[in-house]
C-alpha cells in the first residue's frame, strides 16, 4: 500500500507500528505525519522516528491515503469524527483500538474502516496482526493485511472473534513478559545471579518459540524435554497443581470480556 499515511495518537503501539514499518523499508518516514496531544511528545517521536509531526488531526488527514487511529479507545469515534469532512473518500481508516466495532466507527465515518490488533513485538518486525473489515472493505483490509505481512504475521478474522484474537496476540506479550519475570525471580531466589537469570530465560523463551513455529504439537515438544518421573515432570506437575490452565482460561476470557466492555 503506497501513498501518505497519517498517524492520529502516535503513542506507544502506533509508535511501535511506524517503527516497525519504517525499519523494514515497507514506509518512508517522509510519508508519515503522526500527531500527539502534547508537544513534548511531539518533539520525541519526531527525533525517535524521523516523521513528520503535527498537531492538528484534520490537517494531518488531508493528503492521507491511509489513516490509523492509534489513541485509546474511549477516544477513538471523538477523534474520526473531527476529521471526517477532510478524509479522501477512497481512504482506508485502521483503526488499533481495543474493542471499538467498525459499526461504531462507521457511525462517524461511512468509508474504508478496517480494524487491526496489533501487539508491540511489531517494533522488532515480529508482529502478530488481528484484521476485521467492515462491511465492504475487504479489499482495503486485503492491502492492510499485505503491508502488515513485512511485520509480521496476519490473521483476518469476522470481526466476531476479534476480542478473542486480541485476547491471544494483542494481550499476549504481556502474559510472556510476565512468565519471564516469574522465571529469573524464582531462578533468583533459588541463588542465580539476576543477569545470568534473565540471559538463560529469555534464550528459553526464544529457543522455544522458534521451536513452536516449526509447526511442532506443544505437546510433543513438552513430552521431549519430559522424562518419566524427571526433574521437568516434578516441575510440570506443579504448574498444573498450580492451574496454570484454567488461570490461562480465565484470564483470556476476562481479556476478550473487557475489550468488549470498551466499545
Ligand atoms: N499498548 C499495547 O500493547 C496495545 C496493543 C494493541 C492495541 N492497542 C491499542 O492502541 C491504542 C493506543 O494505546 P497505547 O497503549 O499506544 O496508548 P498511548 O501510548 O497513550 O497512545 C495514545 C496517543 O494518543 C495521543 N492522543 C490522545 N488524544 C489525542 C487526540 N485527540 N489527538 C491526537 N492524539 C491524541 C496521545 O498523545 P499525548 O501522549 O501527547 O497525550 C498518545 O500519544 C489503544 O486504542 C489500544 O487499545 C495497544
Amino acid at each position: 500500500m503506497s501513498g501518505k499515511i497519517a498517524v492520529l495518537g502516535c503513542g506507544t503501539m502506533a509508535g511501535a507500528l511506524v517503527e516497525g514499518l519504517i525499519s523494514a523499508g515497507t514506509v518512508r518516514a517522509e510519508d508519515v505525519v503522526a500527531t500527539a496531544r502534547s508537544a513534548s511528545h511531539r518533539d520525541e517521536i519526531a527525533k525517535t522516528l524521523g516523521v513528520t509531526t503535527s498537531g492538528d488531526n484534520v490537517a494531518a488527514v488531508r493528503d492521507a491515503d491511509l489513516i490509523v487511529l492509534g489513541v485509546k479507545p474511549y477516544a477513538a469515534v471523538d477523534v474520526l469524527d473531527e476529521v471526517s469532512g477532510a478524509l479522501k473518500a477512497d481512504a482506508t481508516v485502521v483503526s488499533i483500538a481495543a474493542g471499538v466495532t467498525t459499526e461504531t466507527l462507521l457511525r462517524a465515518w461511512q468509508g474504508n474502516v478496517v480494524r487491526v490488533m496489533p501487539n508491540t513485538p511489531v517494533q522488532v518486525g515480529k508482529g502478530a496482526f488481528i484484521v476485521s473489515p467492515a462491511p465492504g472493505a475487504d479489499v482495503a483490509a486485503a492491502k492492510v493485511g499485505e503491508l502488515l505481512e513485512s511485520v509480521g504475521v496476519v490473521a483476518t478474522v469476522p470481526e466476531k472473534l476479534h476480542d478473542a484474537a486480541t485476547a491471544v496476540s494483542g494481550s499476549g506479550p504481556a502474559y510472556v513478559f510476565l512468565v519471564a519475570e516469574a522465571m529469573i525471580d524464582a531462578a533468583v531466589a533459588m541463588g542465580l545471579p539476576r543477569d545470568q537469570a534473565s540471559q538463560l530465560t529469555v534464550a528459553t523463551l526464544a529457543g522455544s518459540a522458534e521451536l513452536l513455529a516449526g509447526g511442532e504439537h506443544p505437546a510433543i515438544l513438552r513430552s521431549q524435554v519430559t522424562s518419566p518421573g524427571g526433574t521437568t515432570a516434578a516441575a510440570l506437575a506443579a504448574l498444573e497443581a498450580g492451574g496454570v490452565r484454567p488461570t490461562f482460561a480465565t484470564a483470556m476470557a476476562a481479556c476478550r470480556d473487557r475489550a468488549a466492555g470498551l466499545s
